[in-house]
């Protein structure tokens, strides 16, 4: 249990993928096909997935997160002499069906019962978004899915964070972030936003500026901490 408690929030916003979403779940449900290799290829995808973001954002070339998604698949499987463009597709497929973490449904439930607002805020691109979130079966809870498509660049930059408030037209420090991803923690709160990070993964933390205001586990500590005090 945590003692962390933030006051005056209105709006809770998650990152998706590592947050909402096992992306591993992808190349889990491969297991059959990649054999031994699934953990690796499903790492090094996701870890090229992040570096193609930065790196597009900085170089101006900005593609969209289906595009980057495909690049980085396309560079673990080259990297580990895996040629099946079947197996590709099939991934890629998977993406769109990423299994939610088991916490996740109930916990916006429980958020929306407080009176929460509450989005996605993610470098997906919409329609991967919506697919995932559908197939989830919480598109009702959320107000809105906002992605860094309608900013042309990722995430850390400033402008992927500024939708959600200029969403709702509310001061970022009225906003609860929420993320897996440390570096996104660490962004999101340089941007003015309230921070959790959701360490699922047991990490240690990142040696660079703005820390979260706190740290859980899993996302079902997040009602108590974010709890209206009457
Ligand atoms: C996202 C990635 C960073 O959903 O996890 O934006």
């Amino acid at each position: 249990m945590t003692s962390l408690r933030l006051s005056g929030i209105s709006a809770c916003v998650f990152d998706a993928y590592g947050t909402l979403f096992d992306f591993a779940s992808a190349a889990a449900q491969e297991k059959s096909a990649l054999g031994d290799q699934w953990q690796t290829l499903s790492d090094l995808w996701r870890t090229k997935q992040l570096q193609y973001t930065w790196l597009r954002s900085l170089m101006g070339k900005h593609a969209d997160f289906w595009q980057v998604t495909g690049d980085a698949l396309d560079f673990a499987m080259t990297s580990l002499n895996i040629d099946d463009p079947a197996l590709r597709d099939r991934l890629m497929s998977l993406y769109l069906k990423l299994c939610a973490y088991p916490e996740v449904k109930e916990t916006l439930t429980q958020l929306k019962a407080q009176g929460m607002k509450l989005a996605t805020l993610s470098n997906g691109e919409p329609k991967m978004l919506k697919a995932a979130i559908g197939n989830a079966g919480f598109a009702d809870l959320l107000d809105a899915v906002l992605s860094a498509e309608q900013a042309g660049v990722y995430k850390p930059h400033p402008d992927v964070y500024r939708l959600a408030t200029d969403r709702w037209g509310i001061q970022a420090n009225q906003i609860c972030f929420v993320s897996s991803n440390a570096w996104d923690a660490h962004a999101a709160k340089a941007f003015g936003f309230h921070v959790v990070w959701c360490n699922r993964f047991g990490q240690v933390p990142e040696y660079i500026p703005s820390p979260p205001d706190g740290e859980i586990t899993t996302l079902a500590a997040l009602p108590a901490i974010v709890a209206k005090v009457h």
